[in-house]
Parts: structure tokens; sequence; C-alpha cells
């Protein structure tokens, strides 16, 4: 394989160049539908894997090595960024992220504060052995929780249903929540230079919660955090991707965040989406992941009908709508990036 060609072509489509074929890369490519993962997870907490360098380089590395995927996503979590501004953060077996100490109050949110690139000095670590390992093979791309989604889990505690603590704040306590956001972008900002500093060649902002909000409410609660993040790192010049999830009747507001591609879900049909972002942005997407689950033949009819949306256009880079689900099989993850390079090579 050539090994500059295979590095453009994810590069490339974030800029609206020409490709070979369309480039593809999964949210959640690292986890618990590979074996290799599992392995490894057994022998180590979740946390551990992501503070230790050289697990966290393995776990990167195991997607890449097993899959022909286009890009590489640093082994992480969004939560990482939270621990390190005071947040108490526990993964439990089944339950998900649960925070001990949730922001409600003047008092809990001044127990909050800024970060330093060094306290999160394990991500900066992995991330040059990363550059190093992978040796051009494909980028590199880095990633935070965007602001409103960092709200939800420090105010929260954990996962919600209705985010009735979240929207309380917001209604409720408008100063607290500006001070919380304002600092949680602080903080996003300070991340994600220190890794391109480092050298993600791409970076992702993942906005999971964004569709429990109203448009207006994303308006006024959500927007602007993430618009002040982006304009912060786009001089560093790296390709920025949001990525909201449950959004697709507000893409009117979410293309105003500035980034150069939007990352879509599947509720919405990609030209439709890309329509209103409009085609000067590009797009990523949008595969519902449990169509992972089905036959091969299904897999192949749905991949092919997204490619057909696409129409060949540059600056689509095919994905799922959201992550990789636990019981996918993975050669149903290799037989979809085999069709969608076979599909769309030009
Ligand atoms: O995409 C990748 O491969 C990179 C790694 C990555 C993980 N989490 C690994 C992970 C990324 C980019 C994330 C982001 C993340 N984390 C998001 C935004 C994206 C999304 O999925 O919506 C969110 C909301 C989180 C918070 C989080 N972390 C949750 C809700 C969970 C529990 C879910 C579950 O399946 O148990 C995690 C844990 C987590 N993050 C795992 C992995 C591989 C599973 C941990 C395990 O081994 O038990």
């Amino acid at each position: 394989m050539n090994k500059d060609r295979e590095e453009c072509r994810f590069l490339k489509a974030c800029r609206g160049e020409e490709v070979d074929m369309t480039p593809i890369w999964l949210m959640r490519q690292a986890g618990r539908y590979m074996q290799e993962y599992r392995s490894l997870r057994e022998k180590h907490s979740f946390l551990t894997m992501c503070k230790t360098p050289e697990l966290a380089v393995e776990v990167t590395m195991q997607p890449v090595n097993r899959l022909d995927v286009d890009a590489a996503i640093l082994f992480s979590d969004i939560l990482i960024p939270v621990e390190a501004m005071g947040i108490q953060v526990e993964f439990t077996e089944g339950k998900g992220p649960v925070m001990k100490n949730p922001v409600r109050d003047k008092i809990s949110f001044n127990k909050t504060h800024l970060i330093e690139p060094d306290d999160v000095s394990f991500v900066t670590d992995a991330i040059r052995i990363l550059r190093s390992e992978l040796q051009g093979r494909v980028p590199l791309i880095g990633f935070s929780g965007a602001p409103f989604t960092l709200a939800s889990y420090i105010i929260e505690a954990g996962h919600s249903r209705n985010f009735l603590l979240v929207k309380g704040m917001m209604y409720q306590a408008k100063d607290l929540y500006e001070a919380l956001l304002d600092r949680i972008t602080d903080i996003v900002i300070t991340y994600l230079k220190a890794q391109i500093e480092a050298g993600v060649q791409a970076v992702q902002l993942f906005d999971t919660w964004a569709g429990a909000l109203s448009p207006d409410d994303y308006e006024t609660y959500a927007l602007k955090y993430s618009q002040r993040i982006i304009s912060a790192i786009k001089p560093s010049g790296v390709p920025i991707i949001y990525y909201a999830n449950g959004a697709g009747t507000y893409l009117d507001k979410i293309k105003q965040v500035g980034a150069d591609v939007i990352g879509v879900d599947w509720r919405i049909e990609l030209d439709k989406a890309w329509t209103t972002i409009g085609t000067d942005l590009k797009i990523q997407g949008n595969l519902d992941p449990v169509v992972l689950l089905a036959s091969k033949d299904e897999i192949r009819r749905r991949a092919e009908g997204i490619l057909d949306r696409a129409a060949q256009r540059t600056g689509h880079i095919f994905n799922l709508g959201h992550g990789v689900l636990p019981p996918t099989p993975v050669t149903n993850v290799e037989h979809l990036i085999n069709i969608v390079h076979e599909y769309s090579k030009r």
C-alpha cells in the first residue's frame, strides 16, 4: 500500500480535495467489539488504559493493525479533562461513567479549576509515541468532548435521560451555568492545543448530547462555546470535525460552529444534511451502528446507499452515526471498510 497516498486520503477529504476513494474510520474503532481490546482490558481498568501511554498507544493501534481504516483516533475518553479539572470520575462496569462530586452550585463550582498541559501529559506522551509508531501510515485524530456534553456529565453526575439538572441550571441559575461553561471551554482549548502541539493531525469535538436541546436552547446555551473553541484552534491549521448526535433538525445552526467537517448521525439522509450545512463544508457519517449487526448483504446495501447520496463528491468521510457497539462482529467491520473503499474507487 502506498503510504503517502493513504496518509493523505482522510486529510484530503477534510480539505475537500480529490481522493482516490472515500476514506473511512469509525468512532469507537478501538473497543470491546475487538478481542485484542478485551484481552488487554481483562488486565487493566479502563482509566489505567487511558492514563498509561504505552497501553493507550497499543489500543489505538489495534484497529489500525487489524483493519484498513484511513485514520487512527487516540484512545482516551472525553472525561479525562473533566478529571483534570478536579472532578472525580469513576467507570463502573456496565454503568458507564459516574462523577463523584458533580457541580450543582457555586461551592462545587469553586472546587473546579483550569488545567495545564502537564495535567494531561499522559495524553500528549501517547500522541508523540503514536506519531512515531504510525510513521505516516494513517493520520492521527485527537479529540475532546464539546462543552455542553461535558457539562451534562459534570452536572448530572453521569448518564441522564431528561437532562433535568443541566437544563435546570440553564433556566434557573444562568450565571452559574455560563461560568461553568466558560471554564470548560477554556479547559478544552488548553487540552486541544496540547494535543495539536504533540502531533495530532485533525481533531474532533464530540457533542454527543446536543440532541437533548431545542434549536433555540442549542443556540443560546451550547453553540457559542464550541464556536469559541474552534476559533481558538483554527490558526493551527489542523482540520476540525464537529460531531453532534441527534441534532439533524437544526443543522442550519450546527453549520455556524466554524468546523471544517460536520459529523452527522443516521437520523437524516446524508445528502439532505449536506444541502443544509452547505457543500462548502465537508461531511462525516452516517451509517446506523446497529446495521453492523445485520447481514453482509444488508450492510452492503446501506453503505452503498450512503455513498450514492454523497454522489462521489469530494469532502465525504465515511463513518458511523455513533460509536461501534460492543456486540459488533469484527468481520462485519472489515466487510464495511472493503465496501466503502471498493464502491467509491474513482
Ligand atoms: O473512538 C475511539 O475509538 C477513541 C476512544 C474513545 C472512547 N470514548 C473510548 C471508550 C472516544 C473518542 C470516547 C469518547 C466518549 N466517551 C464520548 C463521546 C462519543 C460517544 O460515544 O458518544 C462519550 C459520551 C464518552 C463517555 C463514556 N466513556 C461513556 C458513556 C462510556 C461507557 C459506555 C460503555 O460502552 O460502557 C465510556 C467508556 C468507554 N470509552 C469505553 C471505551 C472503549 C468502554 C470502556 C470499557 O472498556 O469498559
